[in-house]
């Protein structure tokens, strides 16, 4: 077996603001079968702590920047998980980042420093007599793992693998905080952790470890332009074939329809128009389940809505975020007969209207994976989608060879204009129409592999490379 601790500020099923939690959350039970033991080490928020009562500790640190911190033995279904209980930096209400003024929480940069230092000291020092090979650093908040682990004397022994979920958050603080983080100054160069002047963790993890991914092929190569490697397109560049894309995979256990045939769907669907008082129309019922944010394209969906209810297309919308889009939502809804907005987090209406919906919508602007997409997929649930990222990686278009080929899954827009977005939903609606086409449609998107099994190889194949003896070790 392969001992890989893998590093997370969140978590399914325990905590989760976004995609990232899914895959930490799935990402262990798919690589055991291969031969990975992946244990998951997650901070100590309330909600984990109360969680898991009887995590027992199993690992002491002094002083964790600023307080007494222990590690907690829980579990993650069969898997181990490991919790950073340090009351001063996660016992507290709010969110996982953010405090109840709305802004980030003060000590975020102390927060995600313990993380890192934690996981250092478990990969340096071991854990219950298991001594990991490997750690797997999930964003930014885990970046800093390599440097401590070079710090503690361990860097040439445990390997180091850093996944990109989302290039947009970097890890920025001010180079006022080296000495509070017990980073070495000698690391505060262009070639190590320092980024415009700041300290950038998730810098510090590209520069540092044994090797970088991101969460899909296309994503990979968008990042090498400045356009969607938002400042850190040459620090990839520089880790040439060390970087790569894993595309994302979904637990098909919990997401799992209820019906095996399009034909299922349609009570599903009449059940949410009930609920939603939706009236029956014989246009596609459009879902979106999305934080509300400006990478999510919202604004090019608000100016290409009238094209989808002029066909008699319909939009059932769940999600929150900036208070903008919640407002400009909340106006459609009102305006328009055709819409049902709710504003909010709520995991059992995101399932009804996937069960529910004839079609799910994913505008992004930039979209690393996107899991939504993947769940309508499972559910026959159509994908209209952006030509970006993942959502380029798992769609197949419905264009004309396509269609002769009978292999379409979903629809791809591009450019990203409220017009090519405008024409797709259009088409969109032709196609709900067809009575040869949708079916078929539907069936093949159901048929579509979107499970792990294909990227659980890809991770364990590369823990395995990253473990040979040949292989390149932790960096500067
Ligand atoms: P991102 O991580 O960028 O938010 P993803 O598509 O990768 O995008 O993952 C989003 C995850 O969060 C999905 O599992 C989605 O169902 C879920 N989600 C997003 N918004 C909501 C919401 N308002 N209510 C319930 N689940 C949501
Ligand atoms: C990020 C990305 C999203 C991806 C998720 C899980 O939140 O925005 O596209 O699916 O991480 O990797």
């Amino acid at each position: 077996m392969i001992r890989v601790l893998s590093v997370t500020s969140e978590c399914v099923p325990l905590v989760k603001t976004g995609g990232l939690a899914d895959v930490a959350g799935a990402l262990p039970g798919a690589l055991a079968p291969l031969g990975v033991d992946m244990r998951t080490l997650l901070p100590g928020y309330r909600a984990v702590l109360a969680a898991q009562p009887e995590a027992e500790t199993v690992f002491e640190v002094w002083d964790l920047f600023g307080g007494f911190a222990r590690v907690r033995r829980g579990s993650l279904g069969d898997q181990v998980l490991y919790i950073l209980d340090a009351p001063h930096l996660f016992d507290r209400d709010g969110s996982l980042y953010i405090g109840p003024d709305g802004h980030d929480w003060g000590d975020n940069a102390q927060r995600f420093a313990a993380l890192s230092l934690a996981a250092a000291m478990i990969a340096a020092h071991g854990i219950e007599d298991w001594f990991p090979q490997a750690v797997h650093m999930h964003d930014w908040q885990a970046g800093l793992t390599p440097i401590y682990l070079r710090e503690l004397g361990a860097a040439e022994r445990v390997k180091t693998l850093m996944t990109i979920h989302n290039v947009a958050f970097q890890g920025c603080f001010g180079a006022d905080m080296i000495g509070t983080l017990g980073l070495p100054q000698q690391g505060f160069t262009e070639s190590g952790y320092e980024y415009w002047g700041q300290i950038s963790t998730l810098k510090a993890g590209i520069m540092t470890s044994t090797k970088v991914t991101t969460v899909s092929p296309t994503y990979a190569r968008e990042l090498m332009d400045g356009a969607f490697g938002l400042g850190m397109e040459g620090v990839l560049a520089s880790r040439g074939a060390d970087f790569s894309g894993i595309l994302n995979g979904i637990d098909l256990d919990l997401w799992k329809p209820s019906y095996k045939t399009p034909k299922g769907k349609d009570k599903h669907k009449a059940a949410l128009r009930e609920e939603l008082h939706l009236p029956e129309s014989d246009g596609p019922l459009c879902v979106v389940i999305s934080r509300l944010t400006g990478q999510k394209g919202f604004d090019l969906l608000l100016d290409a809505l009238p094209s989808l209810l002029e066909q008699g297309g319909q939009l059932a919308l769940l999600g929150s975020g900036e208070p903008h889009f919640e407002a400009a939502f909340r106006d459609a809804a009102l305006k328009y007969p055709g819409v049902a907005v709710r504003i909010g987090y709520d995991e059992a209406f995101a399932r009804r209207l996937i069960e529910g919906g004839d079609a799910i919508l994913v505008p992004s602007r930039f979209e690393p994976c996107g899991l939504t997409q993947l769940y309508g997929l499972r559910f026959g649930t159509i994908p209209v989608v952006t030509l970006t990222g993942g959502l380029a990686d798992t769609v197949i278009n419905a264009n004309p060879a396509a269609l002769s080929a009978g292999v379409a899954t979903g629809l791809q827009v591009y450019p990203l204009t409220k017009e090519a977005l405008s024409m797709g939903l259009v088409r969109l609606c032709e196609l709900y129409r067809d009575a040869d086409v949708w079916p078929q449609m539907m069936k093949n998107a159901m048929a579509q592999p979107v499970g792990w099994d294909t990227s659980a190889k890809a991770y364990a194949a590369l823990f395995k490379q990253m473990l040979e003896p040949e292989s390149e070790g932790a960096r500067a």
